[in-house]
């Protein structure tokens, strides 16, 4: 059956049938039909491109118009698979004008089917007039990347009642806004689950345990690809990379021996060459 794509009213009927579906990131067109042709719902281009495409050091300092532009191809690549738009660290914290403009840009510019922006209760005033505006908004609360440096690095949050209870109060603030899902990352799963339990808009949980409504994963993590850190949640359900090094070296060695390129590799057309040396 051919695959049919989630849309945005999807977040609310998945949750009302209790069903459970996955969402990973892409950055790139080949990337993106890739996972396009599988069966997962969701694709994010994160701003984790910033680490995992770029090689910086954090997802601080992607602009808009990066961020755009690894957005535009991803779209291309997954026609039946919904395409969420990251919006970068600056492009909505400075006015509800400039975050109206910016998620409205990322809609626009790229074609993605809604935008995610970090922050909590905070956020949730700039939320409503962005989704007042007509953009499609999932939030993410928890561990923050764009942020974490104020809260000590890539830790776990919520780890306390008081954590607990501001993540629910984060949560429920993000829903009356009128976001369409919230990504909760890096929370111990008691947590992610009472969170889970208060809002009636689906979590989307990574590093957040197993009674959220959706499990996110970084793809170049999941397929066993990155090279860098590998956090306590994340499961390689396959070796890419070692795959990806076994084949290059395979090329090096029949190129070094002589059996490639033979001739099911070459053109093999006789042409009579003019005698010029
Ligand atoms: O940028 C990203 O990849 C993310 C996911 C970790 C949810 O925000």
């Amino acid at each position: 059956m051919p695959k049919q794509k989630m849309k945005i009213p999807d977040f609310k009927k998945f949750k009302e049938e209790g069903k459970k579906y996955t969402f990973v990131t892409a950055y790139d067109y080949t990337t993106a039909s890739i996972v396009n042709e599988s069966e997962t719902e969701i694709i994010l281009v994160g701003d984790s491109a910033a680490m995992v495409m770029l090689g910086r050091d954090s997802t601080v300092g992607m602009t808009m118009d990066e961020m755009i532009n690894f957005t535009k191809p991803v779209v291309r690549g997954a026609p039946d698979t919904m395409v969420i738009g990251d919006m970068p660290f600056g492009s909505y914290n400075v006015s509800v004008e400039q975050a109206i403009a910016n998620t409205s840009r990322m809609l626009m510019e790229t074609g993605c089917d809604c935008i995610k922006m970090e922050g909590g209760a905070s956020l949730a005033p700039t939320i409503k007039r962005v989704v007042e505006a007509g953009v499609p908004v999932v939030g993410h609360i928890g561990l923050t990347p764009q942020t974490a440096s104020s809260v000590g690095g890539f830790k776990v949050q919520g780890g306390t009642p008081e954590g607990a209870k501001k993540l629910i109060e984060d949560a429920k603030a993000l829903e009356a806004a009128g976001v369409v899902a919230i990504v909760i990352e890096c929370v111990p799963s008691v947590v992610a689950k009472a969170v889970t339990e208060a809002v009636s808009v689906p979590v989307l949980g990574i590093g957040a345990g197993p009674y959220v409504d959706c499990q996110v994963l970084v793809t170049q993590d999941l397929l066993g690809m990155y090279s860098g850190f590998k956090p306590k949640f994340v499961k390689h359900f396959a070796e890419i990379r070692q795959a990806m090094v076994g084949g290059l070296n395979l090329f090096h060695e029949e190129t070094l021996s002589g059996a490639f390129p033979g001739p099911e590799n070459s053109f093999n057309k006789a042409v009579e060459i003019p005698k010029l040396y």
